[in-house]
């Protein structure tokens, strides 16, 4: 997997499924010889990072951000996300009164009449204040100016001119682009500067000059395995847009259903999606909100494998005579098209063609992973067109496959992507390859002359922090490619697999986590201060809810549900601070199938846990503050308390809700840690060394509190180990420092 993740194994999504489990993902341990330094280590290393966080600090917005004087605003109050290409912060502010009124200037049109609408609202809606809603007719008073040449292409594209500038002065703020798109992405930047204080709601005086550092920015759904309804997709463009992602991939066929109407072939979605489906004026609805937002809508049937659902209503295109029923379960299965029959590619004619006639954008994906060809071997009749073309594997039946495939597309004048699998010396060059497993296949495809797209490193559905997520970057600092090969990768997708979300919690799987990869995808490479991008996040976060996203607010309303209660206090103490298990052990360890509610103890907690975060960066402050521990203490010791009595409030509010049930092991572990975490914070604040076996037996009960439960994990396990072993060297501490 790609720079930042952890493991650096390959990702074989769906195999891990059905595997045993495969623990890779451990919260990072403390090592033997570590232990032995980490005190005296520590009063040095507060130092160096005084020292550099004091020279970073004028650095931590990006480089290009010159200094502020005091009446400018500081880089670090800055909550631009993503990064601009340019930022140079000014003197002055624009004040926002109800006054606040927009021109438009040279050229204008629908698109961009109802985005500035929509910001417009916004801002209203963020200052309280009722704005006026029509356009001013005098450019030299308007607050804002927006100055556009052209429309932008009619179908978003991939060579879009997606930049702007924007200039905040005292008088007013200009908003210069050369088409609409890039005035639409301006406008968001526009509502991420506004700032306030006690004068009011102001934007700080500032010139921007922004351009996407790669024009392929997306986000997968997976709408095959868990369907999701219309205002799930358009809530989440809308977040999109906030974050000037550029392009949906709407993974709309899968095993576990077929998601789209089709009028040529109906029992595609009629007997393959439950009655749940997108109609073709639903799909129009989906690519003309998109469009309105700038955003693509790239749509992917998943072929040969990933295919039972088509099969459900036309099995005699299987590999296999059937029937066929919808997949409930999650993982590979069997169930592949045949690619041997001409009746396989008349069905892909007629399909893909009238799938062409419904979604404009100038590239269809094919899919083409995880097809294990096992329904291959066993049929007779495949392998005897394999001896006589000379196909030698599973392999070069799928590029023979791909090969047909591809003239249809190109009969329907669409460009193929498809995920790596289809990477074969046959494939031509004007193929799309979507990396999935690694980034290594972008860069040897790149060598080999195709354009590409990454997603390994973007799986949002492993449940990683969206700090790894924000380091794996599609041209790494230490690429080998040249110039021109670097040229050949347009960028990259956020993957949200469906298995494990529903309506209720697909937005805490995307949001806020995305918006980092978001500012991967758009911002300069050296864009990369990880703390610097949680405080933006975390001001971004909120800012989407105004657009409707649920990954705040479901989050309270999963945990009154289980609490059956309005008082929720000790569940959210512990939610907070566990998260779902990592990569695909959930599935193994809480197995479920698709027709399961989702709306367990494992749904409602998030990923990249907020408040482990913030207790890691303060027992590091705590223990750097060696021999005194004072830094952070009282935050420190009200914590740990609260997490105690949260573990015995707990016990009452479990024995009355049954679904609370599993949460019961958590709850006692959460006693564990309050406890370990307070002893050993008693000892550092006493100066008294503990005995070894103390702190042996609190490190094995950490580790045994440490194992997932009901597929949950805490994820401040390592931060009280800290505590824990720092108690321990009290001793040593004492004979090499200096009585103060
Ligand atoms: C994939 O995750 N199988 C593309």
């Amino acid at each position: 997997m790609s720079l930042g993740l952890a493991p650096a194994e390959t990702l074989e999504r769906s195999k891990q499924l059905r595997s045993e489990p495969r623990p890779r993902y451990k919260i990072t341990e403390i090592s033997g010889n570590q232990r032995e330094t980490l005190l005296s280590m520590k009063a040095v290393k507060y130092i160096i990072l005084l020292l550099i966080g004091t020279y970073t600090l004028s650095l931590a917005f990006p480089l290009r951000v010159q200094g502020a004087a005091p009446e400018m605003i500081a880089p670090d109050q800055m909550n631009l996300m993503p990064v601009p290409a340019s930022v140079q912060i000014q003197t002055g502010r624009l004040p926002i009164t109800r006054s606040f009124n927009v021109a438009v200037k040279n050229y204008m049109d629908d698109r961009l009449r109802a985005g500035i609408a929509r910001m417009v609202a916004r801002l209203a809606g963020r200052t309280v204040l009722t704005l006026p809603s029509d356009l001013a007719a005098d450019e030299s008073t308007a607050a804002l100016v927006v100055q556009c040449e052209r429309a932008g292409d009619i179908v978003p594209s991939l060579s879009e001119d997606e930049s702007y500038s924007f200039e905040v002065t005292d008088k007013q703020a200009r908003l210069v682009a050369p088409t609409v798109v890039g005035a639409l992405r301006g406008l968001e930047t526009f509502l991420q500067l506004l700032h306030s204080d006690r004068e009011g709601y102001y934007l700080p005086g500032i010139k921007i000059q922004d351009q996407p550092r790669f024009p392929w920015r997306g986000l997968l759904i997976d709408v095959g395995r868990h369907y999701e309804p219309m205002e799930v997709l358009k809530r989440n463009l809308d977040a999109m847009a906030a974050v000037k992602l550029n392009v949906l991939h709407w993974h709309l066929t899968e095993d576990q259903g077929f998601r789209v109407e089709s009028k040529k072939l109906p029992k595609l979605h009629t007997l393959g999606s439950d009655g749940l489906f997108y109609t073709q004026d639903q799909v129009r609805e989906i690519i003309a909100y998109a469009r309105d937002r700038g955003i693509r809508v790239m749509p992917e049937f998943d072929i040969p494998g990933h295919s039972t659902s088509w099969l459900v209503g036309y099995p005699e295109i299987g590999s296999a005579p059937g029937p066929y029923k919808i997949e409930r379960g999650a993982g590979i299965f069997e169930p592949a098209l045949d690619p041997t029959r001409e009746q396989t590619y008349k069905f892909l004619d007629t399909f893909l063609g009238e799938m062409a006639g419904l979604f404009p954008d100038a590239y269809m994906h094919i899919g083409g992973d995880e097809n294990e060809g096992k329904q291959w071997d066993r049929n007779p009749q495949i392998q005897a067109f394999m001896k006589e073309k000379g196909i030698k594997d599973n392999r070069a039946l799928q590029a023979y496959f791909n090969q047909r495939v591809l003239k249809i597309l190109q009969k329907h004048h669409k460009k193929m992507i498809g995920w790596e699998e289809i990477l074969h010396p046959d494939l031509p060059k004007d193929a799309i390859i979507h990396s999935w497993r690694g980034p290594a296949s972008l860069a040897d495809a790149a060598k080999k002359g195709y354009n590409g797209i990454l997603s390994a490193g973007y799986y949002i559905d492993l449940i990683f922090p969206a700090s790894q997520h924000y380091l794996a970057d599609p041209i790494p600092q230490n690429t080998t490619l040249t110039a021109e090969e670097a040229k050949r990768i347009l960028g990259g997708e956020a993957t949200m697999w469906g298995e494990w979300v529903s309506p209720e919690t697909i937005d805490s799987r995307i949001w806020p986590r995305t918006a980092a990869i978001a500012e991967r995808l758009w911002s300069p490479r050296n864009v990369i201060d990880i703390e610097d991008m949680y405080r933006r996040l975390s001001v971004i976060s909120r800012q989407l809810e105004e657009l409707g996203l649920t990954h705040e607010k479901n989050y309270g309303m999963l945990l009154r549900r289980l609490a059956a209660s309005e008082n929720t206090g000790p569940l959210r103490t512990l939610a907070s601070i566990i998260e779902p298990v990592k990569e695909y052990r959930r599935y193994q360890m809480r197995p479920q199938t698709m027709l399961s509610p989702l709306t367990g103890l494992v749904d409602a907690a998030r990923p990249d846990s907020e408040t482990a975060r913030q207790f890691a960066a303060n027992v590091d402050g705590f223990l750097s503050d060696a021999p005194r521990f004072s830094l952070y203490r009282p935050n420190l010791e009200h914590t740990l308390a609260e997490w105690q009595s949260a573990s015995r409030a707990l016990e009452p509010l479990i024995d009355r809700s049954p679904a609370l049930q599993e949460a019961r092991p958590l709850a006692n572990n959460l006693a564990v840690i309050a406890e370990a975490g307070l002893e050993a914070m008693s000892y550092l604040s006493t100066g008294d060394a503990p005995t070894t076996e103390w702190r042996n037996a609190q490190l094995a009960r950490l580790d045994e509190a440490a194992k997932p439960k009901a597929a949950l994990e805490f994820v401040v396990i390592t931060s009280v180990r800290k505590l824990v072993i720092a108690a321990a060297e009290l001793r040593q501490l004492r004979s090499t420092t200096p009585a103060e």
